[in-house]
């Protein structure tokens, strides 16, 4: 694999991804990326520019997408509408981009014949109790809770078809919640972070007893890297690092972080159909493909990450004060 074609490579994860791949590979990589609210061209700036390409378009653009996987060995698939509470608000562009967008890649990738990875996650899965010991594989039924999970769960359906009806090259992963840099100020650690860091107190949904799995975003974009290299065709592979955390204890670890009493925070309107808890087991990638977490300890990456945020405000202050203010609007 020479040449590979990462959609959304401009977001959170992609770019991570892309930062990930430049470092441990040879490949170049063409970044197909919309640029929406969501994006940061920052994010790739200093990244080599002989091998690093910045394509601005729509992943359900049909020529485009054609034309562009056709020129390349390999496609990670990341490009999506990604927050659930923009999906409560409007879900139209889940639907466009989530579910339109797999279908335009799949149809290229089926046209050229081109191996095709998948990027979804374990949303598709939709909640656990707080107090079941039991966790997510790949045999868990699909019972998505949101317009944004459904659109998800609607594109790895659309995958599974691809690959047994026309044969497509394709793998899938379902991954955990991602923290680390140059993730949206709309997502929780950040939002949490930056509001801290403004002196103001963060604002925890509902009880704040939710639980999500946490992973370092290199991490997870180590492991989509074997299943990209030695994933078998078809395969779906959760990624996860046991990372489990209640909203709570993250809150107050990042306002311990910051010289701040644990309980300055505030509890606001619960998220419409919140999940109550993920939590992945990834014994299939770790045994199948041999991945392990190399950031798995949460309390220094979380450290990391809010140093990172302290030291990169001029990434993400033009963003804030729209961003607390939809928040604001929804009572949150
Ligand atoms: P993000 O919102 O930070 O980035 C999404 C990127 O996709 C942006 O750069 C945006 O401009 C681009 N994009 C959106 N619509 C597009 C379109 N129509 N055409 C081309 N580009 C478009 O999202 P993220 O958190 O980086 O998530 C990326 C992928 O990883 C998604 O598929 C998501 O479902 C998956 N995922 C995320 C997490 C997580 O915790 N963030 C966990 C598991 C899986
Ligand atoms: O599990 C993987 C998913 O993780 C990805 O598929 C999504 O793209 C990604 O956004 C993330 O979804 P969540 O809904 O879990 O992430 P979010 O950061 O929005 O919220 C995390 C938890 O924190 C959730 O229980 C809601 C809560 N929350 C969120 C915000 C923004 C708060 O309590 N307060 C907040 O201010």
């Amino acid at each position: 694999m020479e040449r590979l074609l990462v959609t959304g490579g401009a977001g959170f994860v992609g770019a991570n991804f892309v930062h990930h791949v430049l470092a441990h590979t040879d490949v170049t990589v063409t970044v197909l990326d919309k640029l929406t609210y969501a994006a940061s061209e920052e994010s790739l700036a200093g990244l080599p520019g002989d091998r690093v390409e910045l394509v601005v378009g729509d992943v359900a653009d049909g020529h485009l997408v054609d034309r562009l996987v056709g020129e390349h060995d390999a496609v990670v698939h990341f490009a999506a509408e990604s927050h659930n509470d923009n999906s409560l608000d409007e879900p139209g562009p889940f639907i466009q981009t989530n579910l339109v967008g797999t279908f335009t890649v799949l149809e290229a990738a089926r046209r050229h014949d081109t191996r095709l990875h998948h990027i979804s996650t374990d949303e598709v899965y939709g909640d656990l109790e707080l107090d079941d010991p039991a966790r997510f594989t790949e045999d868990s039924p699909y019972r998505p809770s949101s317009p944004y999970s459904a659109a998800k769960a609607g594109s790895d359906h659309l995958v599974r078809a691809w690959v047994r009806s026309f044969g497509v090259r394709a793998t899938i992963s379902n991954c955990s919640n991602n923290y680390g840099p140059w993730q949206h100020v709309e997502k929780f650690i950040p939002r949490t972070i930056t509001t801290a860091l403004d002196g103001e107190r963060p604002r925890v949904y509902g009880t704040g007893h939710n639980v999500r799995d946490w992973i370092h975003a290199d991490d997870h974009a180590a492991a989509v890297w074997a299943v990209l290299e030695r994933g078998r065709i078809g395969e779906t592979y959760l990624i996860g690092a046991d990372g489990e955390r209640s909203n709570l204890d993250v809150v107050g670890d990042v306002l311990e972080l910051l010289g701040r009493g644990r309980d300055e925070y505030d509890l606001v309107s619960d998220r419409a159909g919140h999940d109550l808890r993920y939590a992945i087991d990834a014994t299939k990638v770790r045994e199948e493909l041999g991945w392990r977490p190399q950031r798995a300890d949460f309390a220094t990456g979380l450290a990391e990450t809010v140093a990172w945020y302290r030291d990169h405000e001029d990434w993400w202050r033009p963003h804030k004060a729209a961003t607390e203010a939809a928040y604001a609007a929804r009572g949150q």
